[in-house]
């Protein structure tokens, strides 16, 4: 059982989203296009607010060492009922990162599954993306998968360079980078599929002007 969540921690840019997920086979299908304020199928919390149809995931006033995350307040079975065994899921949303000409970066954001009833950890804040913090970051019993777009560099665990990557914990397997100043402001779409025969996990990404792009396995 896992939940579909969005969070972010700490940055200081405006982020919207549109989401939807579509796992196969006797499980949830779900679909998006606009967050209203009064709908109780996702679960806001910290500075997440519905606004407009969108989510945003910071408070713009107080943003340092702060978390917001959206999750869908159902169960996600990725389970096969029919078959017996894990389900393919695939998912698609939308977001823009509105940097207001900051001169510095914030720590990012992610798309993650985690159990379901997951809370938000306590000292979770900044580069551990509300997911993680020092008792669990390279803990693999977390039972968390995370696509990443991490703005910030955090010399400890990261490349040298702002990325979009895949773990389960907070240093990414695999990763490319991800410029977040290069793409303030442009819509960016993102397709994230498991495939549950190869257990291969790929995340696309597009752009506005420049080649799509896409990590994980194919
Ligand atoms: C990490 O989070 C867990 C769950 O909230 C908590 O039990 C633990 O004390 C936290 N560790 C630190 C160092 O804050
Ligand atoms: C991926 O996460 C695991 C813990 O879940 C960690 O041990 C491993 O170092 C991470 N992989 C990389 C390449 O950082
Ligand atoms: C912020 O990130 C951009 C890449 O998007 C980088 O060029 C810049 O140096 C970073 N700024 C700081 C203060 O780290
Ligand atoms: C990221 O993009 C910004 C804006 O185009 C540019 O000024 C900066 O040098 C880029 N940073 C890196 C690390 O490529
Ligand atoms: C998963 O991978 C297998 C083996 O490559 C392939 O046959 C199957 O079509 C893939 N499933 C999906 C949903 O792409």
């Amino acid at each position: 059982m896992a939940t579909a969540l969005i969070n972010i921690s700490s940055v200081p840019i405006n982020i919207l989203i549109l989401l939807f997920i579509l796992p196969s086979a006797c499980s949830t299908n779900f679909q998006i296009a606009r967050f209203d304020a009064t709908a109780a199928n996702i679960v806001y919390e910290g500075d997440a607010v519905p606004s407009v149809g969108v989510i945003e995931l910071i408070d713009k006033v107080n943003y340092v060492c702060r978390v917001g995350r959206a999750t869908y307040a159902e169960r996600v079975p990725l389970w096969d009922c029919h078959a017996g065994k894990a389900a393919d899921f695939t998912t698609h949303f939308s977001f823009i990162v509105d940097t207001q000409g900051a001169a510095t970066n914030g720590s990012g954001f992610g798309f993650f599954l985690a159990p379901f009833g997951f809370q938000i950890p306590l000292n979770s804040a900044g580069g551990f993306l509300g997911l993680f913090n020092t008792t669990t970051s390279d803990f693999a019993g977390n039972h968390i998968v995370l696509v990443e777009f991490d703005s910030y560099v955090n010399p400890d665990w990261d490349p040298a360079y702002q990325h979009v990557g895949i773990n389960n914990s907070i240093a990414s397997v695999v990763m490319t980078p991800w410029n977040v100043s290069l793409h303030d402001g442009d819509t960016t779409d993102v397709w994230i599929s498991y495939n549950a025969t190869t257990t291969s996990l790929k995340c696309s990404v597009e752009l506005p002007k420049y080649p799509c792009f896409s990590i994980g396995d194919n």
